[in-house]
């Protein structure tokens, strides 16, 4: 059985441009593999909590206080997710030149050193290979070419998170220029599902 996870993090409504772009991802991969099943993690509207000084312990320590087993049940909850899902679909909007604070404590959550990652010999080796992830990234500008390439801390950033828990699978479909205007929205959500198209026709690269 085929397990697709589907992360959303847009603080904005149903209507936002990576909302609709991931629900049409979805609907993409259930074409593939009906039977497939889904498990929605929304983090814009329910957003996993900052760790702070209560909770820290919970997930990167050993956790003693009912405060920090709450943070540790949450980030189990979260990592077996993301463990049991074969393909990751992650909306994630440009929030100034990086990604919504709530995706960003999903993965404070979830890379977790000896489940999620681990060293040997002083190397990072990530624990969830094997997996294929399209992330959804919408952008009021342009920076897939240009000059604001420089800034885009949003995409890197994501190719490394995932990467250092050994997911390299990974297809970044962008929707940029969504703030020029009515007509360079509507090419951009068109561009973009013609790459979910090529995504999802793309088969999965196993791991060697
Ligand atoms: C808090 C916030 C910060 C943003 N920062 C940027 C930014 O740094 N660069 C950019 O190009 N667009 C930025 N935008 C615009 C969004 O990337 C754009 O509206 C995108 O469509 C949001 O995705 P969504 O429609 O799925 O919510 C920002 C929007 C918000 C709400």
């Amino acid at each position: 059985m085929s397990n697709i996870l589907v992360i959303n993090s847009s603080a904005a409504g149903k209507d936002s441009v990576s909302r609709v772009l991931v629900a049409d991802a979805v609907t993409k991969l259930l074409g593939t593999n009906p039977a497939a099943r889904i498990t929605h993690r929304d983090l814009g509207e329910n957003p996993p909590p900052h760790l702070v000084s209560q909770t820290l312990n919970g997930v990167r320590g050993t956790a003693a206080t009912d405060q920090e087993f709450a943070a540790r049940r949450l980030s189990d909850e979260l990592i077996a997710e993301l463990k049991a899902a074969d393909t990751v679909v992650i909306g994630a909007p440009m929030y100034n030149f990086s990604v919504p604070t709530t995706l960003r404590a999903w993965f404070d959550h979830v890379l977790r050193a000896g489940v999620t990652f681990k060293y040997v010999d002083g190397a990072v080796h990530g624990l969830l290979a094997g997996k294929r992830v399209i992330v959804i990234e919408s952008r009021g500008g342009l920076y897939s070419e240009g000059p604001a390439q420089a800034i885009d801390f949003q995409e890197p950033y994501l190719r490394h998170l995932l990467g250092f828990v050994g997911i390299t699978d990974v297809t970044f479909v962008r929707a940029e220029k969504i703030g020029y205007g009515p007509e360079a929205r509507t090419a951009a959500l068109e561009s973009a599902k013609t790459q979910i198209s090529d995504a999802v026709d793309t088969p999965l690269v196993k791991a060697a």
